[in-house]
């Protein structure tokens, strides 16, 4: 049998000489999931069992493949609550984390405590659920197409104790639109990959499923479909808030305003990207065909 410590380092020096920056970090996971200890190395002579062993140096070898860690573990968090993942749904990302807050925080200014919130695109379920977790009053429904992630939706909203609704349904159909009226806030993380980014993804990202990355040619399909027809189950005075990725928020701002949303304000994310925007629905519903992504980049949030 192989001590702790001997097999510890013997983990990182494989995934180091794969090429993966972070090999000390995605070891110690690996050791702490195997070993359910968290701080694994405190007691380093300690031998390590052979079954153990066996699983450890078989996750460490697909690690090694830039398989995704957090597929290997089965399990990530998100906004401090565990998310079931796995291959068929996104591995939910810190950077979404903003959204939440974002939302989180028109609800405060708003003084809205039991909200009526739709998820979009829901994948895990890690905003709809996070946003329940925070807001226990509110109603929050998710929105999901594929069967893999809706199972993964499921599950987490069951080990997170969520009594959220689910929907099974295809956002950019009129039908899963009619299903919803009266919302509060629409929010979504879709997905907004260009077909350029497509074809030069990291090979970790290749094991997440395309139609959850894939928006279209120019990324923004989803949000031209979303806007356009889910602004009819919003509220008047109601908000829609968006996640996309870097340097998509003027053309985001632009869509908003042509679909006389209003008051938009970003938010970067930790890293310094501009990457939420919420806007207001107001009264009228025409189709503006002026806009000017001035406003937008004044209001831009830290
Ligand atoms: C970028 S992922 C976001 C998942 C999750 N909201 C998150 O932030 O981690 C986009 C999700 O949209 C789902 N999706 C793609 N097309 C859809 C559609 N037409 N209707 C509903 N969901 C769709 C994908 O299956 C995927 O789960």
């Amino acid at each position: 049998m192989v001590s702790r410590k001997a097999l510890f380092d013997e983990c990182m020096d494989i995934l180091e000489q794969s090429g993966i920056d972070t090999a000390r970090f995605d070891t110690m996971c690996i050791f702490q999931d195997m070993l359910s200890d968290q701080n694994p190395l405190f007691l380093p002579q300690e031998e390590v069992p052979e079954e153990t062993e066996k699983r450890i140096r078989e996750l460490t070898a697909l690690r090694s493949q830039n398989r995704p860690l957090q597929y290997l573990l089965g399990q990530w968090e998100f906004y401090g609550y565990p998310m079931k993942v796995g291959e068929g749904v996104l591995i939910p990302r810190p950077d979404t984390e903003t959204l939440v807050d974002q939302v989180l925080d028109i609800c405060r200014e708003n003084g809205l405590s039991s909200p009526k919130i739709a998820d979009l695109c829901s994948g895990s379920g890690c905003i709809a659920i996070a946003l329940k977790k925070q807001l226990p009053q509110a109603e929050v429904t998710a929105v999901e197409v594929s069967e893999a992630a809706l199972d993964y939706l499921r599950e987490n909203a069951r080990l997170n104790e969520a009594d959220i609704d689910i929907i099974a349904g295809d956002v950019l159909k009129k039908e899963t639109q009619q299903k919803l009226s009266g919302m509060d806030l629409i929010v979504s993380n879709p997905p907004y990959l260009t077909a350029e980014e497509m074809r030069s993804l990291q090979t970790e990202v290749t094991y997440e499923p395309a139609s959850a990355l894939f928006g279209g040619e120019d990324g923004l399909g989803f949000y031209r479909a979303i806007i356009e027809l889910w602004r009819r189950s919003l509220k008047k005075g109601g908000y829609m808030v968006f996640e996309f990725g870097d340097k998509q928020h003027e053309a985001v701002s632009s869509i908003f305003k042509r679909y006389s949303f209003d008051n938009i304000r970003l938010r970067k994310d930790g890293g310094g990207i501009i990457r939420t925007a919420a806007a207001v629905k107001t009264g009228d519903d025409f189709i503006r065909y002026s806009d000017s992504s001035e406003q937008s980049r004044k209001n831009t949030e830290e």
